[in-house]
């Protein structure tokens, strides 16, 4: 699924079950030893759909994935990269940097959000639109969607500022047609941040029981895409001020 969301510069690796007899590096087995038996499947199985991707970009799969102070990925220099995971559902994808500058994927269950959750990370414009989407376009829980995309964006923005962002210092915008969503980064989110993104475009898809969303930020001056038909696709990338 991821695939069809991203650039073909991007390489991924997803998966619908843990793959049996994969282990850890050394490294990264000491970041989960003492975490609860689906903790340690989850990151298992996205290292192992990271080496996956990596290993398609020319990487060796011998150098651990470590994880940063705020849990991101410490991806190899030069390199660019998101992973998810949730029950069903493992992926990671990766770019090289002179390509792309960031990248967020985040897949749920395409299930209703709990009681209470949607209101508590969506703007009110974002709860009301998300109501009439979720009557118009039936089929998809878009509520869950949006709470992916809100994903997505931080995966995004965190590398590129490493600072936080909350919930409500972005609005996603869903169209239910065409598979893409915009999040405009509100001032709050960037306030005494030295060119900070302003917004972000990025891709939906459900299917197989999932909501999956990701975004990629193309470099400034990265190689266009070989797919003409993506180059001319709005939904990639960022927007500044
Ligand atoms: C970090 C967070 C985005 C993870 O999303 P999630 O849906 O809970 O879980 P997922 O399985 O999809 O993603 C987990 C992976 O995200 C990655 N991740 C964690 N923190 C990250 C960060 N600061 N930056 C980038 N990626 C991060 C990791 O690779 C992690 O997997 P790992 O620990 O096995 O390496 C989420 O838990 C969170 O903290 N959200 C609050 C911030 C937010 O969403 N703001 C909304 C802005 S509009």
């Amino acid at each position: 699924m991821i695939e069809q969301l991203l650039a073909a510069e991007v390489a991924s690796h997803e998966v619908f079950t843990d793959p049996p007899g994969v282990t850890l590096l050394p490294e990264e087995e000491a970041l989960v030893r003492d975490s609860v038996e689906s903790r340690r499947r989850e990151f298992t199985t996205g290292r192992h759909c990271a080496h996956m991707a990596l290993a398609r970009l020319g990487f060796p799969r011998d150098r651990p994935i470590l994880s940063g102070k705020r849990g991101e990925p410490l991806w190899p220099g030069q390199v660019r990269g998101s992973i998810t995971h949730c029950r069903g559902y493992r992926a990671a994808v990766v770019a090289r940097s002179a390509e792309i500058a960031s990248v967020g994927i985040d897949a749920e269950p395409d299930q209703p959000l709990p009681e209470g959750v949607l209101e508590a990370v969506a703007l009110p414009q974002e709860e009301a639109r998300t109501k009439e989407l979720l009557v118009r376009f039936p089929g998809v829980c878009w509520d869950r969607m949006l709470f992916s995309a809100k994903e997505s964006v931080y995966k995004t923005w965190f590398p590129i500022t490493r600072r936080p962002l909350e919930f409500e210092d972005a609005v996603i915008e869903i169209d239910p047609v065409d598979g893409t969503f915009s999040a405009r980064i509100l001032p709050q989110g960037v306030r005494g941040i030295h060119n900070a993104p302003r917004g972000f475009t990025g891709r939906w898809i459900a299917g197989n029981g999932l909501v999956v969303t990701a975004i990629a930020v193309p470099a400034v001056g990265g190689s266009p895409d070989e797919n003409p038909d993506r180059n001319h696709d709005s939904s990639r990338g960022v927007h500044t001020a």
